[in-house]
């Protein structure tokens, strides 16, 4: 089982990942939705804008768009010309002091009445999409998460803009945002629509990338299988973009996103502890107290969950990489799978097709880690960096921008 896994992590590892630029998955599409909801209207200017907050489970970003109102042969061009990034934990560490919601995003809406010309406010529209942080609070608590989003609705409605709502999208529509994200960002659907000039290979216009978005509280795949059967219906997502059928393989991890998974990994292993956890992925002279009390407190920690004799832990780090590694392995369940191929905890995986483009916190670590500037590094290169990144004392890895426990973690 082991052996098949890590050969399956090869396989994987050894395709072509393009570690793209952080960016907000759901932000381009819903302005290109803007676009479509747009287009029929007299236009009394030639530029139109849209307003995207990203609510993602430790932050929010605002995005402000802008595109072209005569659609050049009726495909949307849209431009990112500004990001605001709250200040403040996600939206969801609000649950519990709603009135300060509004002084939250007011900054980066005031920013917005700035950017937007005041002539086309009234025709701009404002959407926020909560991911992963929010959907974990609905299952804890659907009403508080009902709560937040009216509070977040009321202050985004106070200004001047189109305001088109606030909500929690699926992890499908997630999964399926990243992609159309980034086969957008590539040229993918049209060579002309290259915003980056990333030179996708000419003549493999059609071949699309696949998407990994690692998050906060979740984690999403979304690729093109060569074979079009997929076995599980809810993993399946059918298309149409820019005049062409798209079969789209998608899966969104709850408790998977590196926040998440680390507390999963926490629960794991106090587990017969004495209330000291020695753990290899912190730092040799890391230390931190942590209360039981918050590490239970999320959904994705309760299959961990016991009556454990200390009401707080220690954590000491030793900083070892293979152990780290190996303690994260067993956050994988492969024991069992209806489906003819799995990834992990029985869900059901199509075989790997294509290239893929690996965003969010995988450009983060990667760009922390200096891998984002030269060629696509080999794995036993990155293996090589964090092994002695992880064995570095904390004293000397410390650093104002890198935290282990940044996060959703008091
Ligand atoms: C739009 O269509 C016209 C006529 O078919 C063509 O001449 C023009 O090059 C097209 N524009 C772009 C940007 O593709
Ligand atoms: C643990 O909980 C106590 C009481 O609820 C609180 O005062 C303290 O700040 C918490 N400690 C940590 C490390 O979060
Ligand atoms: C893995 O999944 C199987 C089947 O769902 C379950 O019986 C088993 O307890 C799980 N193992 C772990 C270590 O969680
Ligand atoms: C990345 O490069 C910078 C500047 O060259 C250096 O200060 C930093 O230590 C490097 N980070 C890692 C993790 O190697």
């Amino acid at each position: 089982m082991e052996d098949r896994k890590e050969s399956e992590l090869k396989n994987f590892c050894s395709r072509n990942i393009l570690i793209i630029l952080g960016f907000s998955s759901i932000v381009a599409v819903i302005a290109l939705i803007a676009v479509g909801l747009t287009q029929n209207k007299p236009l009394p200017e030639n530029v139109k804008y849209g307003i995207v907050l990203d609510a993602g489970s430790s932050h929010t970003s605002l995005y402000i768009y802008k595109w072209p109102a005569e659609k050049e042969n009726d495909t949307g061009v849209v431009h990112q010309i500004t990001e605001c990034k709250l200040k403040g934990p996600g939206i969801s560490r609000y649950a519990q002091k709603l009135s300060e919601i509004d002084i939250y995003l007011t900054p980066c809406m005031v920013r917005a009445t700035q950017v937007v010309p005041q002539s086309q406010h009234q025709e701009t529209p404002v959407y926020l999409g909560a991911t992963a942080g929010m959907r974990l609070l609905r299952i804890e608590n659907e009403r508080l998460a009902n709560t937040v989003l009216i509070a977040v609705a009321r202050s985004l409605s106070k200004y001047h803009f189109d305001f088109q709502g606030a909500r929690i999208i699926t992890g499908q529509e997630e999964g399926a945002y990243g992609w159309i994200t980034i086969n957008y960002l590539l040229g993918k659907f049209s060579q002309k629509l290259n915003w980056l000039n990333l030179k996708p290979n000419e003549g493999s216009a059609l071949e699309t990338y696949g998407a990994l978005d690692l998050g906060g509280a979740s984690t999403q795949i979304t690729f093109v299988p060569q074979n079009k059967k997929i076995e599980s219906p809810s993993n399946a997502l059918h298309f149409r973009l820019y005049g062409r059928d798209y079969s789209v393989y998608t899966h969104s991890f709850l408790c998977y996103g590196k926040d998440q998974a680390l507390r999963q990994k926490l629960a794991k292993d106090i587990q017969g502890t004495n209330g000291i956890l020695r753990d290899p992925c912190f730092h040799p002279g890391y230390e931190t107290v942590m209360n039981v009390s918050d590490l239970y407190s999320s959904p994705c920690t309760k299959k961990f969950e016991r009556t454990l004799p200390f009401d707080q832990f220690q954590i000491q780090g030793t900083g070892n990489y293979q152990q780290c590694r190996q303690s994260i392995l067993q956050l994988f369940n492969t024991s069992s799978c209806p489906y003819s191929h799995c990834s992990f905890n029985g869900v059901f995986l199509p075989p790997l097709h294509g290239d893929f483009g690996a965003f969010s916190a995988y450009y983060y670590v990667m760009e922390f880690l200096n891998f984002t500037s030269e060629e696509t590094p080999s794995q036993e290169e990155m293996t090589d960096t964090m092994e002695k990144f992880c064995s570095q004392p904390w004293e000397e890895a410390s650093c104002p921008v890198w935290s282990p426990m940044q996060g959703p973690n008091p």
